[in-house]
């Protein structure tokens, strides 16, 4: 098998509870992530599901570096990061890029669309002159945002999946091998989430990309994923292909995660976002 592009070995995340009535009282820890182990490889789409507050974007943040882990580490095509070289964590911040449930929303409100999509092309790919300006078109275009109409303008002219789009696009501007996704299209109408999930899932095809998938919803689940893991209080209840877990989940939550969604024919042919949408069993139930 390949090398994994990205690895958590046995991570854990310790934090501090602090208890407010005590003002004295020992501070005990909590652990939010607690031994988990992931390999993500070249092209695979793992979703990671569990409920609210089960370490998913503690994870998330562990696996793009922001976050050292208590216990374990973090492999970047093998290597630790800690043992990265100057030039090899820098591959790794181009290669390892993040969309946020909002991303689009911490746009810098004063930097035009074009101006936030070049960041990552100016400081990433040391990219200068007149190629800025046509790489930035080309990739809103990409993302579905027409560059004349879109370049000049302002985050806050843009609806929620177009900014979406935009953070989407900044991701891609490093030209990643991976990107964590939390919860990307948890913050959007149930429309739109569709079309951002389309985008995603051509992106990732055309791109040869993988993705961590951190959702909610087990229609994108099924429509996107290869492979799922659930978490739950910190640890990996369950994990393995989306067939296999999906028509027969082991662990009270998935079977109660499934029990809550539609989704459609258990049995797996081939990527189905597009079954998935005209289905309408991506987000919520319609009314
Ligand atoms: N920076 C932090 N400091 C203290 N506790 C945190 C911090 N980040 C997350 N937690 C706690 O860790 C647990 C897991 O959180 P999180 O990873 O955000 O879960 P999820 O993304 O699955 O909802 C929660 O109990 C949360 O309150
Ligand atoms: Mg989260």
């Amino acid at each position: 098998m390949s090398t994994p592009i990205l690895e958590a070995r046995g991570v854990s995340q310790l934090f501090p509870i602090r208890s407010k009535q005590r003002l004295f009282a020992r501070t005990t820890m909590q652990r939010a992530v607690d031994g988990i182990s992931v390999a993500i490889h070249p092209g695979e789409v793992v979703a990671l599901v569990g409920e609210s507050g089960s370490g998913k974007s503690t994870l998330g943040r562990m696996m793009l570096g922001l976050l050292p882990p208590s216990e374990g580490s973090i492999h970047f095509r093998g290597k630790a990061l800690a043992a990265l070289s100057a030039e090899e964590a820098r591959t790794f911040r181009r290669e390892v890029q993040v969309v946020f449930q909002d991303t689009g929303a911490s746009l810098n409100p004063r930097h035009t669309i074009a101006q936030s999509v070049a960041i990552p092309l100016l400081h990433n790919l040391g990219m200068r002159g007149p190629e800025v300006a046509r790489r930035v078109d080309s990739l809103l275009d990409q993302v579905g945002l027409a560059p004349g109409r879109f370049r000049d303008r302002l985050p806050h002219e843009l609806s929620g999946g177009q900014r979406q789009r935009v953070g989407i696009a900044r991701a891609m501007a490093s030209d990643p091998s991976v990107i964590i996704a939390d919860e990307p299209v948890s913050a959007l109408d149930v429309s739109v989430r569709a079309q951002v999930l389309e985008l995603m899932d051509r992106l990732r095809r055309q791109r040869q990309l993988a993705y961590l998938f951190i959702t909610h919803d087990l229609g994108v689940v099924r429509a996107l994923a290869d492979r799922v893991l659930v978490m739950q209080g910190g640890r990996l209840v369950e994990a393995g292909d989306v067939d296999t877990i999906l028509s027969n989940p082991q662990c009270a939550y998935t079977q109660r995660l499934l029990a809550a969604t539609p989704v459609p024919d258990p049995s797996r042919q081939g990527r189905r976002l597009a079954e998935a949408m005209r289905q309408n069993t991506l987000g919520e139930t319609p009314p």
